[in-house]
């Protein structure tokens, strides 16, 4: 597939007004994507759990304008109309435009909510733009006139989120998405988000994500702003090697059901890409006090216990504790009894590996 190949046809069907809406999740990376080209490519490979309970719900209305001038539309957050938002959606529209012909013919009204406290440092960039672009198939799969099928669509759908949010095009399936052309995985894609193919192991069913709420505060570092600080940065070339070769680690453990191994290669990652933006220039330290308590908790309760848990972290300062379902009721108290009095407000939320977004 090629950027072409999701260039519609005319439509062949009209629509005056309607509404859809779905719920997409969020997802959290296992080897990182960090650095892009042009146009959101990645500069490496990365994979990711889908998640099960952090999600959005976008219901997208839409009626038929007068003019084709330009985008027109509203966005609402629980409610609220969130002016804020706008220019991220018309960079999104801007560049999906060439894609989904239909896009300046409608006004739309986007209303959106998240089941995860919003400002808890959470992205929802990948939950909302994955919603959203959903919603847009789903427009374009009624104007045309021959059945699209499931595959496309759901390409066709990870795709567009890729352009509004890198990270977005790895929340429509789950439960493991692989992202980014590389040569262990086949059919994967620089342009969209592809199940993984190979089989996996019992140990990696059911995976539970509790995420540690360290900082609730608004971002330090755009990811937008982070991507870039790969350009130029010393370290580069060598990062994105060590993503290929670590997929392909992977790729074995999630066949052996080798735990130990995988908690070594998520940590690494995690830590890797921390140490990434710490060695770029500005550069920038996106963990806590309370991130590195929690780290060292972990792994202190792991040496004493031999229990398979681990952690891994996004670009910020919350921890997400990751481990078989099997040994929940011991981590969970754990976690409870130990680490979430290192949490902002005590805040945590428990989530598990999910199969991707449902339309509603
Ligand atoms: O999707 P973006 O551009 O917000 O980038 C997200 C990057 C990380 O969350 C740090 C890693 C990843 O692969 O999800």
């Amino acid at each position: 597939m090629t950027e072409k190949d999701f260039i519609p046809k005319p439509y062949s069907n009209t629509l005056e007004a309607g509404q859809v809406t779905w719920e997409s999740p969020s997802n959290i990376a296992l080897v990182k994507y960090w650095g892009k080209k042009k146009n959101q490519i990645p500069e490496n490979p990365s994979i990711s759990f889908t998640l099960n309970n952090c999600k959005t719900i976008t219901s997208l209305s839409f009626s038929k304008k007068e003019n084709h001038d330009g985008f027109s539309f509203e966005i609402y957050l629980d409610d609220e109309i969130k002016g804020d938002f706008k220019p991220k959606i018309q960079t999104f529209f801007e560049r999906i435009e060439e894609y989904l012909s239909f896009l300046k013919t409608y006004h739309f009204e986007i209303r959106t909510t998240n089941t995860f406290p919003h400002s808890s440092g959470i992205a929802s960039s990948a939950s909302g733009m994955s919603a959203l672009a959903l919603c847009l198939m789903s427009i374009e799969r009624s104007l045309g006139e021959v059945e699209m099928t499931e595959v496309f669509f759901n390409q066709k759908a990870s795709f567009l989120a890729r352009l509004g949010s890198g990270s977005a095009c790895r929340s429509i399936e789950g439960d493991l998405i692989v992202w980014g052309e590389n040569d262990v995985i086949a059919g994967s894609s620089d342009l969209y988000g592809v199940k993984y193919p190979y089989e996996v192991h019992e140990n990696f069913k059911d995976y539970q994500d509790t995420i540690l709420l360290v900082d609730k505060g608004e971002k330090q570092v755009s990811s937008t702003v982070g991507h870039n600080l790969m350009h130029g940065h010393p370290y580069a070339q060598n990062r994105f090697n060590q993503a290929h070769d670590n997929l392909k680690k992977l790729k074995s453990i999630l066949a052996s059901g080798d735990l130990d191994q995988f908690n070594l290669l998520v940590e690494s990652e995690a830590l890797t890409l921390h140490a990434m933006m710490m060695a770029s220039m500005p550069y920038f330290i996106l963990m806590k006090p309370n991130t590195l308590k929690i780290i060292n908790k972990i792994w202190q309760f792991r040496e004493e216990t031999g229990m398979p848990i681990s952690f891994t972290l996004d670009a910020g300062a919350n921890v997400h504790v990751l481990y078989p379902k099997q040994n929940t009721h011991k981590i969970l108290e754990f976690i409870k009894n130990e680490l979430v009095a290192y949490c902002q407000n005590e805040q945590y939320i428990c989530d598990q590996i999910g199969f991707g977004a449902n339309q509603l």
